[in-house]
Parts: C-alpha cells; sequence; structure tokens
C-alpha cells in the first residue's frame, strides 16, 4: 500500500480478532467490535468519512443503497463467496470495487453439506430433540428409522469449488454421483460423476439433492413444485446455498406429502426471518446458517477480505475482485 495517509474501512460486522488487529494495524479502520446490528441507512451517513466497506453477506447492498453512497466509497469488500447481496452492475456503473472470499470456506461449507445429508437421512435433530427432552422411544427394531446415506444416489446442482469438494466426500461414503452445472468438467474434476447438461434430466437420479450454486437469476426458485416432481421417492433436499434457489411452498409441500423423505436446511430465504412453517416438520434438520462458521475459516475469510483491501489500494487489482 502506498505510504500516504491509511485507507479508511468502515467495517460493518465484527471480524474475528487476528483479522481487526490487522485491519486497526494497517488500515484507518473503525471496527464494530461490539457487533451492533447496523442498518443501512446509517451505514450511509457514516459512509462519507471512509474509503471501503467491509460488509457480509448480512449486509444487503441493493441498488438504493448502493446509489446512496457517497463518492468517497471506492471498494466494497464481502467477507462470503457469495454476492447475491451486491447489486454488482449498480456497484460497476458509480465505479465501486467488489470483491469476495472465495476458496477458503469450500471445505467448512462441504463438511456442513454432509452434516445435512446426515442429519436429515438419520433423524438428527428429532433424534437429539428426545433425548434432551427425556423422551426415549419405546423400545422397537423397526421404529424409528432413519434412510441410509452410504452407496445412495447424490445429485449435485452446483459443481464449483463447493460441490466438487461435497463430491469428493460423498466418495468416501460410496455415493454415486450426478451433477448439473453450467458447464461439464474434466474428468479429473468431475470425480466419476455423471453430467446432465438440463437439471431436469438429473432429478430422477437424486436420492439426495443438493444445492451447492450460487444464487443468480437463473436459479433462484430452480427447486419449485416441477423440479421437486421428479425426484424418486424417499428423496431428501439439502441447501448449503442460499435460501431462495428453493420455492419455501412447494418444499414445504412436498415435505407435507411425503415426497420429500427429508431436508437438511442451512439457509433460509428471508434469513432470520424464515418461513415459520419449517419448524413443523420432525425430519428437517435445520442450522442456522453455518456453512463457513468455524474459526479457521472465519479468520481465512477475514484475513481474504483485507488482502483484497491492501491489493485495491496498493493500486493493483483486487486477488478476488468481481
Ligand atoms: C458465503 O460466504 O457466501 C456464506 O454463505 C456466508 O455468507
Amino acid at each position: 500500500m502506498t505510504q500516504q495517509a491509511k485507507p479508511r474501512i468502515l467495517v460493518v460486522h465484527r471480524l474475528p480478532a487476528e483479522v481487526e488487529t490487522r485491519l486497526a494495524r494497517d488500515f484507518a479502520a473503525e471496527l464494530n467490535s461490539e457487533d451492533r446490528q447496523i442498518g443501512a441507512a446509517e451505514i450511509v451517513s457514516r459512509a462519507k468519512d471512509f474509503d471501503a466497506l467491509l460488509i457480509s453477506s448480512m449486509f444487503k447492498c441493493r441498488a438504493d443503497v448502493i446509489n446512496a453512497l457517497p463518492a468517497s466509497i471506492r471498494m466494497i469488500a464481502t467477507f462470503s463467496v457469495g454476492t447475491d447481496h451486491i447489486d454488482i452492475p449498480a456497484a460497476k456503473a458509480k465505479g465501486i470495487a467488489v470483491s469476495n472470499t472465495p476458496d477458503v470456506l469450500t471445505d467448512a461449507t462441504a463438511d456442513v453439506t454432509l452434516l445435512l445429508m446426515l442429519g436429515a437421512a438419520r433423524g438428527a435433530s428429532w433424534g437429539d430433540r428426545m433425548v434432551r427432552g427425556n423422551r426415549w422411544p419405546a423400545p422397537s427394531l423397526v421404529s424409528p428409522l432413519g434412510l441410509d446415506v452410504s452407496g445412495r444416489r447424490l445429485g449435485i446442482l452446483g459443481m464449483g469449488r463447493i460441490g466438487q469438494a461435497v463430491a469428493a466426500r460423498a466418495c468416501g461414503f460410496g455415493m454415486e454421483l450426478h451433477y448439473h452445472s453450467r458447464k461439464r468438467l474434466s474428468a479429473s474434476l468431475e470425480q466419476g460423476g455423471k453430467f446432465h447438461a438440463r437439471f431436469e434430466d438429473m432429478l430422477p437420479h437424486c436420492d439426495f439433492l443438493s444445492i451447492n450454486c450460487a444464487s443468480t437469476p437463473e436459479t433462484r426458485g430452480i427447486v419449485n413444485v416441477k423440479s421437486l416432481s421428479l425426484l424418486p421417492p424417499d428423496a431428501i433436499l439439502v441447501n448449503a446455498a442460499r435460501g431462495d434457489i428453493v420455492d419455501d411452498d412447494a418444499v414445504i409441500a412436498a415435505l407435507r406429502s411425503g415426497k420429500l423423505a427429508a431436508a437438511g436446511l442451512d439457509v433460509f430465504k428471508g434469513e432470520p426471518n424464515i418461513d415459520p412453517r419449517y419448524r413443523e416438520f420432525e425430519n428437517v434438520f435445520m442450522l442456522p446458517h453455518l456453512g463457513s462458521a468455524t474459526r479457521n475459516t472465519r479468520i481465512a475469510m477475514g484475513m481474504k477480505a483485507v488482502d483484497n483491501l491492501e491489493d485495491f489500494f496498493s493500486e493493483k487489482n483486487p486477488r478476488d475482485g468481481l
């Protein structure tokens, strides 16, 4: 970075201590060490004293927010791989650079995808509630029974970095792999998976359908009444990507009718205000968006966001610039 005045960074959320220490050392950073929930109006009004914002997917940077930002803001660094919370064309139109934090959360998010598959298939949250609530099930060899994960068929929607890491883990469970992505991957990245050029063609092969794609205009609502109807009996849906990729009404109807045997959900449309109907189902295993939430991963994400700010203010292209 140039040795002139340190770039001024408005940090919207509390970050891991290691990351805040680096920000405080290398930038004129205003931290949010109390983790106060700060709304867009306050950020916009304070932003005139800053050169960049460091946000996350919890802070929605829609076009109206971006358009209201003062001219001093030249970069938005997001602490997330997903960028659906940022109107990137609006930022570009204003000359604001945007970066994200890919790669470093791939393993943690793939791990959570497997947790969702296992938790949903084996009734983990139901079982936990029974033990905690001192409601041990009546002795029986035929109830409760879950569904197998090992040796079953897995369809991955979105075979990017996270989808590929899910596939690698699923190989360890002896699963038969299928995937749908914009493009077919090379043989080594496919890991024996069968490519389906059309999402609809993959669905009849999915004992598990795992959503690992980005939320884009093409994928929003792609898991809907029609796609769910193409799944085989007893299918399980897991989502570690974004809630708006599924149509909640369709998923809830499929759970009610038994078309879906179970679901594992780490992400929800409108989170934290999720569709309350999900809470009715014993066979839905839910987490509060924990995909990247490990100590090391969150430190690595923060460091990557700071690397990108450093690149930008050293007049280099941010390494994860969008
Ligand atoms: C991401 O990085 O996109 C995770 O979902 C956390 O927002």
